[in-house]
This record gives structure tokens, C-alpha cells and sequence, in this order.
């Protein structure tokens, strides 16, 4: 059977998910990535857990796997151009929070003073499998600062002009060649523990 590979990115393009800007520092340096990878990963409110799924290849994955922080902020509908500011490049080549106000109470973290909400948490463990690195967090700080529905995917996507959508696009296009093979070396090599038995 032929897997019907275009209906498959169409239903996968019909979802609408939130966006997060997720930030991070080590001793040294500081980034921040635009991602819909986060999730809340615990049911229990006595122990609030997030699990964000990042790309090995990026900056801001190294700094969280490094100091084991990070941030995760929603934006609000207004907030595109910061959305953009966080996914048009990589933050090894500038610095991505240079001129953003920064909340001075959390100072081993950078935490957007405008945002949404955001959420600080500790990485309590972490899974790498090839394509992407999974990081599992215990809450340590947050706050809600709108009521408003937090800005989403297509909003952002219809507010890009042409040329960003370019750049967006070989950016994406660049991260699956480069995470095709990453992907295929995990599987060709899944360890036992995380094999499924079948
Ligand atoms: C709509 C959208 C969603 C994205 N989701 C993720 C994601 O969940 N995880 C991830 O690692 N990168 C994601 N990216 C890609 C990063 O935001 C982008 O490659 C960024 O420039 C990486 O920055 P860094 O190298 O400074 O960390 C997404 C990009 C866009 C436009």
C-alpha cells in the first residue's frame, strides 16, 4: 500500500496549534526558539510537568541540555513580529534577546516580560531520539498576564509577507534534510529498553 503522503502533511496542516517561545541560558550565553512542540505533560496540579520537543540542531536545545532551564511563553495576537524575531534564524549567529525587556525577578532564565503567560521549569529528564530531544520540567515559576486567546500558528503563518514565508519555509526544509538522517540513525540503533517488543 502506498502511504498517501500529501493527505498525511494535509491533515498534520489543518491543526492549529499554539505557538511558545522557549528560552534559555547557560553561563554564557542566552537564545531563545519559536516552537508548537510543548505540552503539558502531567494531569496532576500538585505537580505540574512540561515536555517540549526540540530539534538537536538548534541553539536554544544546547543551552536547555546544558543548564537544564528553560521558559516557555504563549504570545498574544499582537505579539507576531516577536514570534518572527524567535524563528528566523539561528541564535548562534546574534542574540535574540538583545533590547527585550526581561523579568529581573528570575535571573538563571531569560523570562519575556511581554508575553501571554509563560511558564520556568527545572528538567528533571530528557530523551534523545535522533530528530528531536524531549525535555520533561517541573514547574518552578509562572504567570498568566492575559485572558485572551494566545496566538497560534495560522495567525502568525497569515501575518508573514511573502518573503518571510521563504525563509521560514528553506528553514524548515533545511531541518527535515538534516533531521532525516539523524532520525534514521536512532531507529537503525533504538536502544533495547526503548524498543518496542513487537
Ligand atoms: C511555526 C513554527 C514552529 C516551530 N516549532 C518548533 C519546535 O516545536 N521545536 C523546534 O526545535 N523548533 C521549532 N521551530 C523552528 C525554530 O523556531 C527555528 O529553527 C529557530 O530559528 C531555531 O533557533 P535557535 O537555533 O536559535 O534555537 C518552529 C518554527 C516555526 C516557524
Amino acid at each position: 500500500m502506498t502511504l498517501p503522503l500529501q493527505q498525511t502533511e494535509e491533515i498534520f496542516r489543518s491543526l492549529n496549534r499554539e505557538l511558545w517561545v522557549v528560552t534559555s541560558a547557560d553561563t554564557s550565553r542566552r537564545g531563545g526558539l519559536l516552537a508548537t512542540w510543548v505540552y503539558q505533560a502531567s494531569l496532576d496540579p500538585a505537580k505540574p510537568v512540561i515536555l517540549a520537543g526540540l530539534a538537536p540542531n538548534h541553539h536554544t536545545t544546547e543551552l536547555v541540555a546544558r543548564s537544564g532551564r528553560l521558559a516557555v511563553h504563549l504570545l498574544t495576537l499582537e505579539q507576531s513580529e516577536l514570534a518572527w524575531n524567535f524563528a528566523r534564524d539561528s541564535g548562534r549567529q546574534r542574540d535574540k534577546l538583545l533590547g527585550i525587556s526581561l523579568n529581573p525577578s528570575i535571573d538563571d532564565v531569560p523570562v519575556l516580560t511581554d508575553c501571554h503567560s509563560y511558564l520556568v521549569g527545572s528538567v528533571f529528564a530528557s530523551l534523545e531520539t535522533g530528530d528531536r530531544t524531549y525535555f520533561w520540567a517541573d514547574i518552578t515559576a509562572c504567570e498568566k498576564q492575559a485572558s485572551t486567546v494566545p496566538l497560534c500558528e495560522r495567525q502568525f503563518i497569515d501575518w508573514c509577507d511573502a518573503e518571510q514565508k521563504d525563509v521560514l519555509r528553506s528553514d524548515r526544509q533545511g531541518d527535515i534534510e538534516l533531521q532525516r538522517d539523524l532520525q534514521y540513525r536512532f531507529r537503525q540503533d533504538i536502544p533495547e529498553w526503548l524498543r518496542f517488543p513487537g
